[in-house]
């Protein structure tokens, strides 16, 4: 982790408040799919507190790297309105990654379903990239309320993707939980990764429970420091330890680890 400055070399609106923002990753620490990165969005004192954004695309040629965002808030709403050369304050990469599970425990499963919700979509289109580009067939799930909130142009042709809308105006009519359900027998013997609004997180574990599969999620809590320092992020746990913190120990959590309430 790092403290560095970048120029921002795009910003595009990609959908219905959405955008997508690139810049240089000026330091040397690999950024994998699901960790993030802080971003402090002016010099004056409100916002006070960085940003946390999970990085949706990384380059290790051309050091470029991108986060997507919605424009929910005060501090989005700065980031919204940046222009080309303008720099960043990033702090970065944060937090552990799909990787580190997917390397360590996955090597044998073939089928990688990766499911993304709302401003959980970049960190899993970085996820698919990188399984593809290792050999695997992700099959990419993305749900959004209608078609307009779908950020169609960031959409990697290669890799197959289902778009569930809840209002039915584009795809799979319901919500990504209804599409596992509706194609269980495939699923039960996949790895599921997800990312995305705490009940579709939720809908995916018990989910995985009832087909047998393995499931990540990860977690989004509003963070303070976003380095382990302030406990400002904990969630809890099964198990013996009754806490953790997301920024530090996740956000990517095994979902039978988390205690879904
Ligand atoms: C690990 C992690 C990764 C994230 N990745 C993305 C991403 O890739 N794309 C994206 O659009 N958003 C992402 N978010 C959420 C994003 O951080 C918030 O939307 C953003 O901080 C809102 O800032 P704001 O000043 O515009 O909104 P505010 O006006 O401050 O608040 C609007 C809403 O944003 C949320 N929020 C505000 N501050 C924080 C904070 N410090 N930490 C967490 N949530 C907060 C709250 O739900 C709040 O109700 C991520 C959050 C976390 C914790
Ligand atoms: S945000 Fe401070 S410990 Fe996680």
């Amino acid at each position: 982790m790092e403290q560095f400055y970048s120029k921002v070399i795009s910003l595009k609106n990609i959908a219905d408040d959405y955008y997508l923002l690139d810049f240089r990753w000026n330091t040397d620490s690999i950024p994998r799919p699901g960790q993030f990165l802080t971003i402090r969005t002016t010099e004056l004192t409100s916002p006070l507190l960085r940003r946390p954004f999970a990085l949706s695309a990384y380059n290790g040629e051309t050091h470029m790297a991108s986060i997507i965002f919605q424009k929910v808030g005060n501090g989005t709403a700065i980031l919204a309105q940046l222009q080309e050369g303008d720099i960043l304050d990033i702090l970065g990469p944060l937090g552990n990654s799909f990787s580190d599970y997917r390397i360590s425990e996955n090597g044998n499963i073939t089928n990688h379903v990766v499911v993304a919700g709302g401003i959980g979509t970049g960190p899993m289109l970085y996820l698919a990239d990188e399984l593809k580009k290792t050999g695997k067939k992700p099959l990419l799930i993305i749900g959004s309320r209608t078609k307009s909130l779908v950020p169609f142009t960031v959409l990697n042709k290669e890799i197959e993707t289902i778009i569930c809308t809840d209002d039915g105006s584009f795809g799979f009519k319901g919500n990504v939980v209804d599409y596992l359900k509706s194609r269980s027998e495939l699923i039960k013997k996949s790895v599921i990764y997800c990312c995305g609004p705490e009940p579709m997180l939720k809908g995916c574990h018990f989910f995985s429970v009832d087909v047998g599969s393995k499931c990540y999620v990860s977690l989004e809590q509003m963070m303070a420091c976003g380095i382990g320092a302030c406990m400002g992020c904990t969630c809890e746990t099964e198990g013996k330890k009754k806490y953790t913190r997301v920024c530090k120990d996740g956000p990517v959590f095994e979902s039978s680890e988390v205690k879904w309430t």
